[in-house]
């Protein structure tokens, strides 16, 4: 197969949503969000009552996942979910729910799926290492855990809500940890992938250098084929 895949992994707001849509929408490719996946399945879970360590229970719901993208949104069903999702409580039920290979192996096919022609630029946290292997290009965005906070808070603040800086300091170094020291897929940035520190680096920045990432390796490709 070789529809092109960019692969573009990364901690809780490295940033990595916001550049990946943009490549997408430059080469016109189709995007894909692998973390709405594993938040959809932990609002189903939360919704039907099913307990965020039921490994069975909730690959039994991620496999028949009713999740669209449509009109811009998110839907569980007919319900639009798309601020729902972006819960912080989701979130950490989303990493929870992930660290379940049951629930992993159930969204495998899904996400595979996207593959489609002319390309895709797909974010996460093992889109590069686990579920793209032979993505053309891969890409993990960091950025230091205060600064990512810092991001959420204004997320949050500009959405109207209230937000404790401390508090989502220590959300996201508790959902970091539990990401990197799960067993399966776990989140690392794959041997070949380019690093990007964005604690400094704008998100126009920060797309140029994937874009150029792309270029170079699809050239290389090119001389390997
Ligand atoms: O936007 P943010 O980076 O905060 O989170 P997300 O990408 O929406 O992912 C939510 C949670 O889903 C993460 O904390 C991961 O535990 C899990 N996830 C995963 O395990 N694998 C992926 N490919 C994407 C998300
Ligand atoms: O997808 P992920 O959780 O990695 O992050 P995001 O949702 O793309 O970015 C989180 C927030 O940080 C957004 O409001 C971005 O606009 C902002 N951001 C930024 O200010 N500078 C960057 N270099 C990257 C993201």
């Amino acid at each position: 197969m070789n529809i092109p895949v960019i692969a573009i992994d990364g901690p809780s707001a490295s940033g990595k949503g916001t550049v990946a849509e943009r490549v997408a929408a430059t080469l016109g490719f189709h995007f894909l969000d692998s973390g709405a996946l594993y938040r959809l399945t932990a609002l189903s879970a939360m919704k039907h009552g099913v307990a965020l360590d039921d490994e069975a229970g909730v690959a039994a719901l991620a496999v028949k996942l009713p999740a669209s993208f449509r009109d811009g949104a998110v839907w569980l069903a007919e319900e639009n979910v798309t601020d729902a999702i972006r819960a912080e409580a989701v979130g950490d039920g989303a990493s929870k729910v992930a660290a379940l290979p049951a629930v992993r192996a159930a969204l495998l096919d899904r996400q595979r799926a996207y593959r489609q022609a002319p390309g895709l630029v797909a974010d996460g946290r093992d889109m590069g290492t686990v579920v793209f292997p032979d993505a053309v290009a891969k890409v993990f965005l960091t950025a230091s855990a205060e600064a990512r906070a810092e991001r959420r808070y204004k997320q949050l603040i500009e959405k109207g809500n209230s937000a404790n800086l401390a508090a989502l300091v220590a959300d996201m170094q508790a959902r970091d940890a539990r990401d990197t020291a799960r067993a399966v897929a776990p989140l690392k940035p794959a041997a070949d992938a380019l690093l990007l520190d964005t604690t400094h680096m704008g998100i126009e920045t920060a797309v140029q250098k994937v874009l150029a990432h792309y270029d170079l390796c699809k050239a290389h490709s090119k001389q390997g084929n």
